[in-house]
């Protein structure tokens, strides 16, 4: 696992684009996981400023994201298809028929869940993750106690989460009670991944994931199992390390 400590979050934001954007160039036509939540809003901004201005080309990219909330139709502005169009798609020359976002709305979501996992195959796996971290430890809906061999499935949010999810909603009725997430081991079967961390709030999850035991308490950790994984934080991120990862 390669460790990577910036300055702040516009430089880790930066460093991030880079890889995804050097990928993009070398293989037009690659599969990248995307995430939701204001760890990746940097990354998407940068990529959105490299499509218009240095024309990067998103034309054949296929994208696949972590996660949706069960129950909320693409429109509404809390949910995650709308995240993403809002924050990166419609900005960028991505074509609509390549977008994959989980359908919370789907009828019967244990079938939608298998047939996540087998396009994510057939398109080849996905070349490159990013992920956020929640302070907690946990990946993309992956709460501590999830079974690290998981696969796409239906979640029930944690009461924490619901809490921290309410203001968003007039309505506490309409507040998401589920799910549905790709699995740790989908995760892991990414070619390689992209772990983003920035502000003190997230200074325990970053210490467990780079330097604590491989845990389903901290569902991050596994990242340490991945042959191919690099963790970009900012200074706050990465104020409890205990390692010096200055060399790079
Ligand atoms: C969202 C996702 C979540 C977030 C995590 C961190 O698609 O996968 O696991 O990455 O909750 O959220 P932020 O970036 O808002 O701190």
């Amino acid at each position: 696992m390669l460790v990577v400590v910036k300055d702040n979050f516009e430089e880790v934001s930066i460093e991030a684009a880079k890889l995804f954007a050097s990928l993009v160039r070398r293989k037009p036509d690659c599969v990248l996981g995307f995430a939701t939540g204001s760890t990746p809003l940097g990354m998407y901004k940068e990529l959105i400023r490299l499509h218009k201005e240095e024309g990067l080309d998103f034309s054949k990219v296929i994208t696949f994201n972590l996660d949706e909330y069960v129950g909320l139709p693409p429109s509404h502005e809390q949910s995650y298809h709308h995240f993403m169009w809002e924050n990166l798609f419609k900005h960028i020359n991505v074509d609509p028929r390549h977008v994959h976002v989980p359908m919370g709305m789907a009828e019967n979501i244990d079938e939608f869940c298998l047939w996540y996992e087998e396009k994510i195959e057939e398109c080849g796996g996905i070349d490159l993750q990013i992920l956020g971290i929640g302070a907690n430890g946990h990946i993309a809906f992956n709460e501590p106690g999830s079974s690290l061999g998981s696969r796409t499935r239906i979640k029930t949010l944690s009461t924490q989460t619901c809490e921290d999810n309410a203001r968003f909603f007039e309505n506490k009725d309409e507040v998401p009670t589920y799910a549905i997430t790709m699995g740790v081991g989908t995760i892991m079967q990414a070619h390689e991944l992209l772990l983003l961390a920035s502000g003190a709030a997230k200074a325990d999850a970053i210490r467990a994931t780079v330097e604590g035991p491989v845990m389903a308490k901290y569902p991050a950790t596994i990242v340490q199992l991945h042959e191919f994984a690099t963790v970009v934080v900012d200074t706050d991120a990465a104020s409890k390390l205990e390692g010096d990862y200055s060399g790079f």
